[in-house]
């Protein structure tokens, strides 16, 4: 719902996605117009902006990954993510693989079919519940090719796994799969390290959103955690970095909340393993970490 309150909205959208109208439908579409429904506020403006630049991060790195030769994308908890859709790659160099639990992995494809969306042959679904799957268990069987190079897209679905689960998908990433292999996502910090104003923030977009954050990540924790799977470079842009990158210049003011970070990582070409070329940490702005 942000990503079609972006592009209704927001002049000139950071993130184009001519499907995120359509496959939200027309009633979501019409509260969307009409400026009732919460996702038009302009209260809702840094979180607009924060899902924007998340999926725009993540599809820059995508054709960054693809000018290097990389043919597979991996949409981790894609959601309504309409990247393998828009017809903007060439299916015979790239397949994408959605990868998401069964419930809403159902309920997306009856959202395309019902907006009249035509899924491509170069698409595979794998569904798979984080929590009790392993990720090598959901891609068996799909085609996935684990001796060849892939990104792994993972936006907005961290907070709201456990610890474990988070940790094995990682290690699986940077411990099985071939180099040149990158992952993106997004995670929230603890509560503890942002202000109390910033909880206040924080707190308010939880409750807005009605579902708990399981899991949140100290900064520097983390960033150790990823080298010693071993991830071989990570890089972290926070809110203000991505606002340099995608917001600057802009006349209506439309921005992240200066609350967190993000992270990026890059591989190191000497290290032997899988590498996290990318590993945007973003703040999900829904749940709200604040930055420290
Ligand atoms: C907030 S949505 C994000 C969707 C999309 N990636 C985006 O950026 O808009 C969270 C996604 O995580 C997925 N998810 C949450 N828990 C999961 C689990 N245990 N196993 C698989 N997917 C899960 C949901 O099905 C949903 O697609």
């Amino acid at each position: 719902m942000y990503r079609a309150a972006h592009q209704l909205l927001d002049r000139p959208p950071v993130f184009t996605d001519p499907l995120a109208l359509k496959i939200v439908g027309s009633d979501a579409e019409r509260g969307l117009r009409s400026g009732e429904d919460r996702h038009a506020l302009p209260a809702a403006a840094p979180m607009r902006a924060f899902m924007a630049a998340r999926s725009r991060f993540t599809e820059d790195c995508l054709a960054e990954a693809i000018g290097r030769g990389v043919e597979q994308y991996i949409v981790l908890g894609a959601g309504l993510d309409t990247f393998a859709y828009r017809g903007t790659y060439d299916p015979a160099h790239l397949r994408v693989f959605e990868v998401d639990h069964p419930t809403t992995q159902i309920w997306k494809r009856v959202r395309l079919a019902e907006a009249a969306i035509p899924v491509p042959n170069s698409v595979t679904y794998a569904p798979i519940d984080f929590e009790r799957e392993t990720l090598a268990e959901g891609l068996a069987g799909t085609g996935f090719d684990l001796g060849e190079p892939a990104l792994f897209a993972w936006l907005g679905v961290v907070p709201y796994l456990t610890r474990e689960a988070i940790m094995a998908m990682l290690a699986l990433v940077a411990g099985k799969l071939t180099r040149g292999t990158e992952i993106v996502f997004d995670y929230p910090e603890p509560t503890e390290s942002i202000s109390p104003r910033q909880r206040k923030v924080v707190a308010a977009r939880v409750a807005a959103v009605g579902e708990p954050v399981k899991t949140a990540f100290v900064p520097s924790e983390l960033g150790k955690a990823l080298r010693a799977l071993p991830f071989s470079d990570v890089q972290d842009l926070d809110a203000r970095t991505l606002n340099a990158l995608y917001f600057s210049g802009r006349s209506d003011g439309l921005a992240l909340r200066a609350l967190r970070h993000r992270r990026e990582g890059r591989p190191d070409p000497g290290r032997s393993g899988s590498e996290l070329r990318r590993d945007p940490r973003a703040h999900p702005a829904d749940r709200g970490q604040g930055a420290r």
